[in-house]
């Protein structure tokens, strides 16, 4: 099956659609405070944001016989058909054990069960925030793992909020300025990036689960 990277059409030069989501899913969670400083950025890039947290998208664990005999949960469906509707997406998300928490590697279980597979030629940055000082940036490396093994363009810079409960000023933005630039140049590098490959697309790859795998014994094979 042939699909183009992106949904849009080639002539299409209208914004970037971008989905950006907190993998958390607590109420008064810092990775939602820093996902929603990270949308005021991209829309202030002229952006279009499509927002969400982990609530929606969130299922039960992933078991193949629920999948052969009832399909798929709606939260998994939900965000693969909000990838698709985008052209790359930003993840901002708690760390858990030096790794990322359990219901967001499910719901990329599940979501890479869907085809399209929509994390394939996708670009994503990721973000995290952590009351820890290495800022939830071991939860960021293990969530790299499944996303570009599915083929997704995992922005080499991923911004780790340390000390997060701290790192907040009173108007919703990152205290210290140094942080707060560097913060806003993360994700305007990405979108640049994003823009190229969106609007001047130049290269694209197909997805294979196992590149040395000959031919044609390989299932899992998508044309990008
Ligand atoms: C089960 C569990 C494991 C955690 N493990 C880590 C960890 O390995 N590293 C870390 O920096 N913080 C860890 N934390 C603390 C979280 O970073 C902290 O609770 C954070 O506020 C969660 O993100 P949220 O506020 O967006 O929900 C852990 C928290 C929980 C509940």
């Amino acid at each position: 099956m042939t699909r183009p990277a992106s949904s849009r059409a080639i002539d299409d030069k209208g914004p970037l659609r971008v989905l950006l989501f907190s993998a958390s899913l607590r109420a008064d969670s810092l990775n939602t405070r820093l996902a929603q400083l990270a949308r005021s950025v991209l829309v202030a890039a002229g952006a279009k944001v499509d927002w969400a947290t982990m609530n929606a998208f969130d299922g039960p664990s992933y078991n193949q016989d629920v999948e052969t005999e009832q399909g798929f949960p709606p939260g998994p469906l939900d965000l693969h058909r909000r990838l698709e509707a985008c052209d790359a997406f930003v993840i901002a998300t708690p760390e858990y054990n030096a790794s990322m928490p359990g219901h967001l590697k499910n719901t990329i279980d599940w979501v890479s069960r869907i085809r399209p597979q929509p994390f394939n030629a996708r670009h994503g940055l990721l973000l995290a925030a952590s009351p820890s000082m290495a800022g939830g940036n071991r939860g960021l490396w293990s969530l790299r793992i499944p996303l570009e093994h599915l083929g997704a363009r995992v922005f080499p810079d991923m911004f780790s909020l340390a000390q997060a409960h701290k790192a907040f000023g009173d108007g919703g933005g990152i205290a210290d300025g140094q942080l707060a630039a560097r913060f806003e140049e993360n994700l305007r590098a990405f979108l640049d990036l994003v823009e190229a490959a969106t609007h001047y697309p130049c290269i694209k790859k197909a997805w294979v689960e196992f590149l040395g795998e000959p031919g044609a014994t390989v299932g899992r094979v998508e044309a990008a």
